[in-house]
């Protein structure tokens, strides 16, 4: 049985106020709920203040991004160690984001994923296809060669603390959701493909996200597939009564 995971994603938003603000309201509306896990992943800055905010809520903290290497001549980067060090259990990999705006390769991921894993760090995955992939039907192929290249040389015991993030590019930021049919549909694929990689084992244990303009009025629909087992959230995780909705609906 896959427990519930949701996640915020707060990409480059916040500062150093409202993130507290955000992350002291969340503590608050969710302290009581034990059936979902959820956690939020605020910019690197805000990490620490965002921990201390979130208290013993139960909620947990990620980072949006990692490097690989463990320290050094690295301008800019920040190491696994240093995410340990502020109290992060989750770390997202290959955010669309990052594949298309900061042009980072599947090679590269799977470097930070690998990282993430060896130093106990658990990443949530990313993957989705284009708009442009999807009307040329090429979403299975793009998601199953994605899912291959990032999961590269990662055991089938350390799947047990990776998440995979399903997030169509085009639906990410646009107000457009797949619809819970096209969502259950690539979600099934993955699954199937994680017994091919891996085993039935593994393939039944890996908690599959959904993430795309989700908000409140898609998650009973979203969340009701078999196989959606919970939600990379971004806009709709910067506002602390939809996101604790959001929650509250799927406890
Ligand atoms: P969105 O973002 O919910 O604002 O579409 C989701 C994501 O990028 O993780």
């Amino acid at each position: 049985m896959r427990k519930p995971f949701i996640a915020g994603n707060w990409k480059m938003n916040t500062d150093s106020q409202s993130s507290t603000a955000l992350a002291s309201g969340l503590a608050e509306n969710l302290k009581s709920v034990t059936t979902v896990d959820v956690a939020v992943c605020p910019p690197f800055v805000y990490l620490q203040s965002v921990a201390k905010a979130l208290g013993d809520s139960g909620i947990a903290i990620g980072a949006q991004d990692v490097y690989f290497e463990g320290n050094g001549a690295f301008t800019g980067e920040i190491s696994c160690e240093m995410l340990k060090d502020v109290c992060c259990t989750y770390v997202l990999c290959g955010h669309s984001e990052r594949r298309h705006v900061i042009g980072e390769c599947d090679e590269l991921i799977n470097t930070k994923l690998k990282a993430a894993l060896a130093a106990g760090i658990k990443p949530i995955l990313c993957v989705g296809e284009l708009l442009e992939e999807r009307e040329a039907e090429k979403t299975d192929e793009v998601v199953t060669d994605q899912t291959k290249k990032c999961l590269a040389g990662v055991s089938a015991e350390e799947m047990a603390n990776v998440t995979i993030a399903y997030e169509p590019v085009w639906a990410i930021g646009t107000g457009k959701t797949a619809t819970a049919g096209q969502a259950q549909e690539v979600h099934a694929m993955i699954r199937k493909l994680l017994a091919e990689i891996y085993d039935a084992t593994v393939a039944e244990n890996t908690r599959i996200q959904y993430g795309g303009s989700a908000k409140p009025g898609n998650t009973a629909e979203l969340m009701a597939n078999p196989d959606v087992d919970g939600l990379l959230v971004g806009g709709a995780g910067l506002k602390v009564d939809d996101f604790s909705a959001m929650i509250n609906t799927v406890a």
